[in-house]
């Protein structure tokens, strides 16, 4: 591990984030990878700033400075190099904090409850210096986007990171984090929401969208569109070439208005034209040529809300009704896919004991010519990463009875 080395800090599901950075990076070459995140040499042509921008699923990305044995020998470090990390002209009040990680070995209580100790005396350090200065620190044991961006962090200080190995300590200092209010605009302060078809949380549709491994030319469809969420985030990370559409009449304008004001918002490309239209996904080579799509990024019709439990007399047909619409979707969306085209989807899958319920569509996939892209093997053999058999991505809050299989298709060739 060198100095200038890449921390990538993961979300709340390692699984999506740690596949997501293999992607972005092209790399598996990790140095360190823990469930809370991965170590790795920068990639080419992708600064610290652009990897977090580009991500759905990393907290933050800082970079590697160095190496020292314990917390006393970081803080001599500390005491010396403080004034670097203000950031250059910055003559407020220093905000700084300090978040420490799994670098192989869990933190523990204590050496977090040290380290706080430690922030307080590098800060009677930097008042003695003549700067006022305050410590940011937050309810969860590592300091959250939230707790980053409110406290002026990166304003006005720096945040220290701390990867804690068996053989000593790694620290390196945080350049960018989740612009979450961004986020929050984007999925609750956008005019169209439809929350009885639902919405895809914007994170999880930048993760599939870069699972879907585009080109910046490449043509991306989202052929059950609802409130545009897919669509709105492929356009903010730049592609030009966007189609959607859905069978809801509701769902095309609403996808419609929520791009219009989306071009109003900050940090927006050049606007790129969407092409909404009112179609079928069953019938989608009426609506677009055979052949001509790069990309099917989608969350279809994940069946009807459910409010308890369903018994499975309730659940046995509907599993059965869905597979049956997912198979002449599948067989829709392989027929405008080009060669190798990947389709990235949801599946709706039932959280109901012991095992769930899942649509099967192996055989469907196949038939519609179509093979499974599963995760890395670097990846699947950490104990923390969840894969099922067929190499998808289960995501689901604890309270939902409907959970969401990210699947990953590519047309063969
Ligand atoms: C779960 S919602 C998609 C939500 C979307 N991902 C978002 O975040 O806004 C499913 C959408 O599929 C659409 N739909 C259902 N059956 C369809 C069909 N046969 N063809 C096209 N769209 C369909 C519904 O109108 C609904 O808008």
């Amino acid at each position: 591990m060198e100095s200038g080395d890449i921390i990538a800090v993961f979300g709340r599901e390692p699984t999506l984030s740690a596949w997501e950075l293999c992607r972005l990076t092209q790399t598996e070459d990790f140095g360190v990878l823990t469930k809370e995140l991965a170590v790795l040499p920068p990639p080419d042509g992708l600064t610290s700033y652009q990897l977090q921008q580009r991500s759905g699923g990393l907290v933050k990305v800082g970079e590697v400075a160095g190496t020292v044995k314990d917390l006393a020998e970081l803080e001599h470090v500390l005491d010396k190099q403080w004034p670097d990390r203000i950031p250059a002209g910055s003559t407020a009040r220093i905000a700084f904090g300090a978040s420490a990680y799994d670098g192989g070995v869990a933190p523990t209580r204590n050496f977090r409850r040290d380290l706080g100790g430690m922030l307080q005396r590098v800060k009677r350090t930097m008042v003695e210096q003549g700067r006022s200065a305050r410590i940011v620190v937050s309810k969860e044991s590592t300091l959250s986007s939230a707790a980053l961006t409110q406290g002026k962090i990166l304003e006005r200080g720096f945040e220290l990171l701390v990867l804690v190995q068996p053989s000593g300590l790694v620290y390196g200092f945080t350049i960018a984090t989740q612009d979450i209010s961004a986020y929050g605009d984007r999925d609750v302060g956008r005019p169209q929401r439809d929350m009885k078809s639902g919405v895809l949380p914007p994170k999880v549709a930048q993760v599939m969208i870069n699972l879907a491994h585009l080109q910046p030319t490449s043509v991306l469809l989202d052929p059950f569109c609802g409130s545009g969420t897919i669509l709105q985030e492929a356009a903010m990370m730049g592609f030009e070439k966007l189609f959607g559409s859905d069978v809801s009449a509701k769902a095309v304008s609403d996808t419609q208005e929520n791009l219009v004001w989306l071009a109003t918002q900050r940090d927006v490309p050049a606007a790129s034209a969407v092409d909404v239209r009112l179609g079928d996904a069953g019938k989608l080579p009426d609506l677009y040529p055979a052949g001509s799509i790069d990309a099917v990024v989608t969350e279809p019709y994940l069946g009807p809300p459910q409010r308890g439990v369903p018994a499975g007399r309730v659940l046995l047909p509907l599993v059965s009704a869905l597979s049956r619409q997912y198979t002449q979707w599948l067989t829709n969306i392989a027929a405008v896919l080009k060669p190798s085209g990947r389709a990235v989807m949801i599946w709706p899958f039932f959280r109901v004991e012991p095992n769930g319920y899942f649509l099967q569509l192996q055989q469907a996939a196949h038939a519609a010519g179509f093979t499974f892209v599963a995760p890395p093997p670097s990846l699947t053999q950490q104990s923390w990463f969840r894969s099922t058999p067929r190499g998808t991505i289960l995501y689901s809050r604890p309270d939902q009875i409907v959970g969401r299989e990210i699947v990953i298709l590519q047309k063969r060739a």
